[in-house]
């Protein structure tokens, strides 16, 4: 069993699209052991996404996710990192394949609906960011 961190990102959530969401994600099998919607402030951005610091797209990027509410979550199962990250499909959604959920909802390469963990170290780094013991279910 491995654990991953998701994102339903504010374009997502503008449009309603939290239930559809994760209801691709259910259909995928793997399991939410911790969900809640949040808004992010600037800071709290600029904190996740600390790994993107020096690129271009870095003051684009925390502006759009502290734009309107999230909804994190934390999936569980089989080799949850790489089957998520499969179901996401490529950041671009021009490149994204069909059936994934980039390819049916994003709007762009930044308002791309989703986000996931893209590793081990990743995910407890972005699991513990916004969720502590209590609010995980096993
Ligand atoms: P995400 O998987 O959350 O990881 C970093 C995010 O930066 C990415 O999804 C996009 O929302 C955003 N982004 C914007 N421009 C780019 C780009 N050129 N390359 C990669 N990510 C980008």
């Amino acid at each position: 069993m491995e654990r991953t961190f998701c994102i339903i990102k504010p374009d997502a959530v503008a449009r309603n699209l939290q239930g559809e969401i994760l209801a691709m994600i259910q259909a995928a099998g793997l399991r939410v052991v911790a969900m809640k919607q949040i808004r992010m402030t600037r800071r709290q951005a600029e904190g996740f996404y600390a790994v993107h610091k020096e690129r271009p797209f870095f003051a684009s990027l925390t502006e759009y996710m502290s734009s309107g509410p999230v909804v994190c979550a934390i999936l569980e199962g089989d080799k949850a990192i790489s089957r998520y990250r499969e179901l996401m499909g490529a950041t671009n959604p021009a490149n994204a394949a069909e059936g994934t959920i980039r390819k049916k909802y994003a709007e762009s390469i930044e308002a791309n609906s989703v986000h996931g963990s893209d590793a081990p170290e990743t995910a407890a780094y972005e699991m513990s960011y916004f969720f502590n013991a209590l609010e995980i279910t096993g």
